[in-house]
C-alpha cells in the first residue's frame, strides 16, 4: 500500500471506530473510551477535523470524577466483549460508569499542541473551558499518586501506567495477595493470541487490586494508603512533568497567573523527583516500589522521555543516547517497550519488549527537543516503516515489524496521521 493510501486507510480506522465525538481503540478487545488513547486520537482527527479532535477531549472529561480523576475507561454503554466490566470496578466517583483509577495524562500536551495549531479565539475558549479541569486532575495526581510530596507519580494498578505487562511490575504484583475475586472469565484472549496477552496469574492479581480498592469506596487517600500495589512510574511521572510545562503555557497564554504560579511549583517538586528513579548502576531512570523502596532493574520505553519531559542535561542525555544505540544494534526497528538485553524480554508478549508508536511519538519530541534530530528522526521512519510492514496494528515485533494486539487501532491511525506519515513529514520539514 502507498504512504497515500495508507494515509486514507487511517483516516477511515478513525472513522469507522467514531463512536459519535469519542473513538474506541479498536473494535473487540477495546469497546469503550479508553483515556489516553483518545488523546492520542485527537492528535490524529487535527489532521483532517479539528471540531472532533477538541469533541474527543472534551468527551474525556465528561467522565471526570467529582474528585478530579479523570478515569482510564469510560463505559458509556454495556458491551459483553469486554472484561472486566463496570460491575468488577464497583465505582461511583463520577457521572459515567468508569474503572477506578486513571491512565498517563498526556491531555494537557494535547491541548496545548491544538491550540498551537490554531491559535483563534474559539479554540482558545475551548481551550480555556478545559483549564479548571485539567487543574483538577493534575491536583488529583499530587494529592493522591504522590501523597508524600516525593515529586514522583506511583500508579495502584499496572493498568493506570497504561503500560499494563511491563516486567517493572512483575514483583509489586508478586506481592499482591490473590483473594476476594472469585471465578472469571476473560475475554481479551479470544479477541487475541493468548501468547501475547498477559498471563493468568498477572489477570488474578489485576483483579485482586481491583477488588482491594472496591473494598475502600475507591477513596483516593485510602487507596494511595493501603492498596496493595503502589509503584513510581517513570512513564506517568514524565508525561505529567511534560504535561504541567504545556499546562503552564496554556495558563499564560489565557492570563491565569495563580493557576501559572501554582503549575510551577508542581514542575519545580518533580524535576527533583525524578532524581529518585534514577537508577546509577543503569545509568537510567527506572521505577521505584514506594511500598518496598526497591527501584527495578530494567530500561523500559519510558526511560527514554527523559527528554519528553525536558529532562535535558549532559549526563542524562547522554546516558539516553547510549542505550538508545546499544538497543538499535540489537533490533531492526526502535523503541522496543524493554530491553533486549534484559531477562524478561519477549518482544512480542504486550509491553515485554513490542514497539509502540504513540510512545515512539513522545521519544521522538523529547530527542528533537534536547536537539537530537538524527535519533529523532531514526525514531520516525522506524515507525512509518513498522506501520508500512505490520499494517495500523496495536503494536509491533521491533525485530521484524509483525503487527500484534488488536488490529485497525486508532491511535496507531492516529500518530501516523498526525507525525509518522511521510506525507506529515515532508508538511512538517
Ligand atoms: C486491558 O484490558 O488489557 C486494558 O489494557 C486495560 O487498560
Amino acid at each position: 500500500m502507498s504512504d497515500l493510501d495508507l494515509d486514507t486507510t487511517a483516516r477511515t480506522i478513525l472513522t469507522e471506530n467514531d463512536q459519535g465525538g469519542y473513538t474506541i481503540p479498536t473494535k473487540g478487545l477495546y469497546p469503550y473510551q479508553w483515556n489516553w488513547d483518545s488523546v492520542f486520537v485527537a492528535l490524529g482527527f487535527a489532521t483532517f477535523d479539528p471540531d472532533r479532535a477538541w469533541r474527543e477531549i472534551e468527551m474525556l472529561f465528561e467522565g471526570q470524577w467529582r474528585d478530579g480523576m479523570v478515569p482510564h475507561i469510560l463505559f458509556r454503554k454495556d458491551d459483553p466483549s469486554y472484561f472486566p466490566g463496570p460491575s468488577v470496578w464497583g465505582t461511583d466517583g463520577g457521572p459515567i460508569p468508569s474503572s477506578g483509577h486513571s491512565q498517563p495524562p498526556v491531555a494537557a500536551s494535547v491541548v496545548r499542541d491544538l491550540v498551537e495549531a490554531d491559535p483563534s479565539k474559539t479554540t482558545l475558549q475551548r481551550a480555556a473551558a478545559l483549564l479548571p479541569k485539567l487543574m483538577a486532575w493534575h491536583r488529583w495526581y499530587l494529592a493522591y499518586r504522590d501523597p508524600d510530596n516525593l515529586g514522583v507519580l506511583a500508579v495502584i494498578h499496572p493498568w493506570e501506567s497504561g503500560r499494563d505487562n511491563l516486567p517493572d511490575w512483575d514483583a509489586a504484583l508478586a506481592a499482591v495477595d490473590v483473594k476476594d475475586i472469585g471465578p472469571y472469565e476473560r475475554k481479551d484472549t479470544s479477541h487475541v493470541d493468548p501468547s501475547m496477552r498477559p498471563h493468568k496469574e498477572d489477570y488474578d492479581r489485576y483483579l485482586s487490586i481491583v477488588a482491594a480498592c472496591r473494598k475502600v469506596g475507591w477513596d483516593p487517600a485510602e487507596v494511595a494508603r493501603s492498596c496493595p500495589f503502589f509503584v513510581a512510574d517513570p512513564g506517568v511521572t514524565f508525561i505529567f512533568l511534560k504535561a504541567n510545562r504545556d499546562l503552564l503555557n496554556l495558563a499564560e497564554r489565557l492570563g491565569q497567573e495563580s493557576e501559572a504560579a501554582e503549575i510551577r511549583g508542581w514542575i519545580a517538586r518533580m524535576e527533583e523527583g525524578a532524581k529518585r528513579l534514577w537508577n546509577e548502576d543503569l545509568k537510567a531512570h527506572v521505577a521505584l516500589d514506594l511500598r518496598t523502596g526497591k527501584q527495578t532493574n530494567g530500561i523500559s520505553s519510558a526511560s527514554f522521555l527523559a527528554s519528553y519531559a525536558g529532562l535535558t542535561d549532559d549526563l542524562t542525555l547522554s546516558a539516553l543516547q547510549a542505550h538508545f544505540d546499544r538497543i538499535a544494534a540489537k533490533v531492526r526497528y526502535m523503541t522496543p517497550s524493554y530491553d533486549p538485553d534484559h531477562a524478561c524480554y519477549e518482544p512480542l508478549r504486550y509491553w515485554r519488549g513490542p514497539v509502540w508508536a504513540m510512545i515512539n511519538y513522545m521519544i521522538a519530541r523529547g530527542f528533537a527537543e534536547a536537539g537530537d534530530f538524527a535519533r529523532s528522526e531514526r525514531v520516525r521512519r522506524d515507525t512509518a516503516a513498522l506501520i508500512e510492514t505490520g499494517g495500523f496494528a496495536e503494536y509491533f515485533s521491533p525485530v521484524d515489524g509483525t503487527g500484534a494486539g488488536g488490529g485497525s487501532f486508532s491511535w496507531t491511525a492516529a500518530i501516523w496521521l498526525a507525525w509518522a506519515s511521510p506525507s506529515r513529514a515532508n508538511k512538517a520539514a
